[in-house]
C-alpha cells in the first residue's frame, strides 16, 4: 500500500475544512463538504443530525457565537480510492458572559467521499471526552452534572398557580423517594407523606379554608362591602393555591425518640421534596397558612400523633414565577468570626 504523507489531498482538504471552522467561515467550510443531501453528524452533545441542512444550520447557529477557540490535532487517517477517513481530537473553549470557561474536548472522525475528483466530507462523528465549566480561575471547573444540580437547587420557585396537567403515579413516588434520603435526628425518619389527588376532598377543604378564615373578619368588619371584598379577595387566592393537581401532606410522628427534633426533620424532608419536584419540572411550595393543621387532620382522618409540617402542592406550574429577591451571598456569610 502506498504510504500517504500529511501533504495528501485528504489532509489538504482535512486541514482546509479545520481551517474555515476555526475562522467560523461557513462558505470555505462547506466548500470541504458533501453537495448531497445526506451527511451523518453525531455531534459531542448526543445530537444526530442526518442532513447537509442541519449540518449547515448548526454551523450557521455555532458560528455566531463569540469568544471561542478550537484547536485540532490529527490522531490518524486513512486515504484510499473512493473513501477515506480522518480521526482527530478538538478542545473546543469558550469564554463565559459571567466569566470562567466552557470547555469540550472530543475526539471526531470526519469520513470523506470522492465528488468530481475532491474529497468531501459525508460523516462527522464526534466522541465527547469531557465537558466542564470553570470558575474565573480556571483551576476551579465544574461539570455539567454538577451545574445543573446547582442550577435545581436555585431555580425551585413557590408557585400558587398550577395547570390541571395531572403528575404521574411514578413522579409523585420519585419525588417522595426523594424526600425521605433527609437527614433525620438520630436517624428516626419520623415522617408520612400524605399523598392528596381527590378533587372532591380538596373541595370540601377549600370551603372550610375559606370560611375558617372569614370567621374572624365577620365581627370585625364593619360593613357588608368590606366583609365582602375579604371574601372575594380570598376565593380568588384560594382558587390558586387550590389549583394544583396533586398535593403532598408532610407529617412526623411526635412519637419517636426526639420529638423536639421531628420539625428539623420534616422540613429537610420537605426541601428535598421541593428540589425533586423542580428537578422533574413541577412547581410546588412549602404552604402553612393555607392549609390549618386541624382542618386537614379532620377531613384526612390524620391521627393525633402525626404533626403536619406543611402541605406541598406539585403540579405544572401556570408560569414559571420571577424569583424573589434574595440577598446578596456577601451579606450571608461571616468567615471565621463575627
Ligand atoms: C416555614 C415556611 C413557611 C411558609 N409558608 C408559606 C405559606 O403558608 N404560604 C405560601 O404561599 N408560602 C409559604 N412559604 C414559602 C415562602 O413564601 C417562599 O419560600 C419565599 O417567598 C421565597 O420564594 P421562593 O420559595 O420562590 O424562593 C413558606 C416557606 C417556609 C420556609
Amino acid at each position: 500500500m502506498k504510504k500517504k504523507t500529511k501533504s495528501s489531498a485528504l489532509i489538504k482538504t482535512f486541514n482546509a475544512y479545520v481551517k474555515a471552522v476555526q475562522k467560523a467561515d461557513l462558505k470555505a467550510m462547506f466548500d470541504t463538504v458533501t453537495k448531497k443531501k445526506k451527511l451523518h453528524f453525531l455531534t459531542a452533545c448526543g445530537n444526530v443530525i442526518k442532513s447537509r441542512r442541519g449540518y449547515y444550520e448548526f454551523h450557521r447557529k455555532w458560528f455566531k457565537e463569540k469568544l471561542w477557540k478550537m484547536p485540532v490535532n490529527i490522531i490518524a487517517f486513512h486515504e484510499g480510492e473512493e473513501m477515506g477517513y480522518v480521526i482527530a481530537e478538538f478542545h473546543y473553549k469558550k469564554r463565559l458572559d459571567a466569566g470562567g470557561w466552557y470547555i469540550l474536548d472530543s475526539n471526531f472522525t470526519l469520513i470523506f467521499q470522492k465528488e468530481g475528483g475532491k474529497w468531501k466530507v459525508v460523516a462527522d462523528i464526534c466522541t465527547p471526552i469531557k465537558r466542564l465549566y470553570t470558575e474565573k480561575n480556571p483551576a476551579i471547573t465544574y461539570s455539567r452534572e454538577q451545574l445543573y444540580a446547582l442550577d435545581m437547587l436555585e431555580a425551585r420557585r413557590t408557585v400558587h398557580q398550577f395547570k390541571r396537567t395531572p403528575v404521574p403515579r411514578e413522579h409523585i413516588m420519585k419525588i417522595i423517594d426523594a424526600a425521605r434520603f433527609a437527614p433525620t435526628a438520630g436517624n428516626q425518619q419520623p415522617w408520612k407523606f400524605l399523598v392528596i389527588e381527590d378533587r372532591k376532598r380538596l373541595g370540601v377543604l377549600k370551603k372550610k379554608v375559606a370560611a375558617w378564615y372569614s370567621a374572624p373578619y365577620k365581627g370585625d368588619v364593619r360593613n357588608k362591602k368590606e366583609l365582602e371584598e375579604v371574601q372575594r379577595t380570598l376565593r380568588k387566592m384560594l382558587g390558586h393555591v387550590f389549583s394544583a393537581p396533586v398535593y403532598i401532606a408532610v407529617l412526623v410522628d411526635m412519637q419517636v425518640k426526639y420529638p423536639y427534633s421531628t420539625i428539623y426533620d420534616g422540613t429537610l424532608a420537605a426541601a428535598n421534596l421541593m428540589i425533586a419536584a423542580r428537578t422533574l419540572g413541577y412547581g410546588s411550595g412549602f404552604f402553612t397558612t393555607f392549609f390549618p393543621e386541624d382542618q386537614v387532620r379532620e377531613l384526612f382522618h390524620i391521627p393525633r400523633r402525626y404533626k403536619l409540617i406543611c402541605f406541598s402542592p406539585i403540579g405544572i406550574p401556570k408560569h414559571w414565577p420571577e424569583a424573589p429577591k434574595k440577598k446578596d451571598l456577601k451579606q450571608l456569610v461571616v468567615m471565621e468570626k463575627f
